[in-house]
């Protein structure tokens, strides 16, 4: 069975855009590889973050990955500081990466921007692809399914891995980004051209899976449209509509042609409210399950299964990569 590596970071509470270009494609895999999800702690601390809060995201993260429909008795669920091995292959990824690759990264320079004057920008900021890398090397994934921002670090990923192969010994598998057919990139809701994001300071701009239903709704309700009236699929013309449209369709069973049909000569107001509905009840349900999960009391029994079942996986990988590299004695 091959196997899938994917993370998400506890800096905040995610997004519906998280759940449509990441959660939403982790339930449907979960069956066919041998799955790891991660949540990615160690990625939160390139920036800034509050250490209570960032314990409770972490665990609320758990419960939002389990709510998303993961079955713990088949995947490995586990946070990325409980298993050592992520720190160390990041350290020897950073030995075969470039300053230069690095720098390069949209991310890098977009948060760097953001942070540059506020508290400064981290080493470990620059380096963030090199710990990716590592996450995603040391099971052999095949497969990492994530939304369409991180795909410039899994080609990072792809690179580092060849090298590592080429200038060592031929160990790493190179993954296969997997981005979900529509809803890759989920946009502001008072800005389309901009991505969602759970960190956006305008809290109009997002809809995060524990915000209340109904002022969600109302979040939809108020979203920005384009000129026109008509309710079509176009990127580029309706950027707004359709990134509704996405939404609707990922939240519902109704695909979006027929979407479309359904809604031809309806008003942008009352396609609005639907789909202020759709989200509404889609909260109310993933929200009870979150609870369900956090009230268990068993989310520290799957975490510390996880970061076993994990461990033991790769450090299998990471005392191949320190031989390959000459690190430590030899075995004897
Ligand atoms: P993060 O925590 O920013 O986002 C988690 C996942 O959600 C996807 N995503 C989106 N999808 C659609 N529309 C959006 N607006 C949107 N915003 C975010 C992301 O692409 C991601 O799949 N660096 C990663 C976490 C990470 C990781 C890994 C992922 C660390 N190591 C190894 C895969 C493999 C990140 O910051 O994701």
């Amino acid at each position: 069975m091959k196997t899938l590596f994917s993370g998400v970071q506890p800096s905040g509470i995610p997004t519906i855009g998280n759940y449509i270009g990441a959660y939403q494609q982790f339930a449907a895999l979960q069956h066919e590889y041998d799955s790891y999800f991660c949540i990615v702690d160690q990625h939160a601390i390139t920036i800034p973050q509050d250490r209570l809060k960032l314990r409770e995201n972490t665990k609320k993260l758990a419960a939002i990955y389990l709510a998303s429909g993961l079955d713990p008795d088949k995947i490995t669920l586990f946070i990325q500081s409980e298993v050592a091995a992520h720190a160390k292959a990041a350290w020897m990824l950073q030995c075969v990466g470039y300053i230069g690759e690095l720098e390069r990264m949209t991310q890098y320079k977009d948060k760097a921007r953001q942070h540059s004057q506020k508290d400064g920008i981290s080493v470990g900021l620059l380096t963030y692809p090199s710990l990716m890398a590592a996450d995603i090397l040391i099971y052999g994934a095949h497969v990492v399914p994530v939304g369409e921002d991180q795909g410039q670090h899994l080609e990072l990923t792809r690179d580092l891995a060849d090298r590592f192969n080429l200038k060592y010994n031929d160990i790493l598998t190179v993954p296969e980004v997997k981005h979900p057919e529509y809803g890759g990139r989920i946009m502001s809701l008072n800005d389309p051209a901009r991505k969602m994001s759970k960190s956006d300071d305008n809290q109009k701009g997002y809809i995060s899976l524990l915000d209340d239903p109904k002022a969600a709704a109302k979040k939809i309700r108020s979203a920005v449209t384009d000129s026109g009236t008509e309710i079509k699929y176009d990127k580029e013309e309706k950027p707004g509509i359709s990134n509704l449209l996405t939404i609707y369709s990922s939240l519902s069973d109704q695909n979006i042609d027929s979407l479309v049909e359904d809604y031809a000569g309806k008003s942008y107001g009352e396609f609005k409210t639907d789909l202020g509905g759709v989200v509404e009840t889609f909260l109310s349900d993933f929200q009870s399950r979150v609870n369900d999960y956090l009230e268990s009391g068993k989310l520290d029994d799957i975490l510390d299964a996880g970061a076993e079942r994990a461990s033991r996986k790769a450090d299998k990988m990471v005392t191949k990569m320190e031989r390959a590299m000459g690190l430590g004695r030899k075995k004897r």
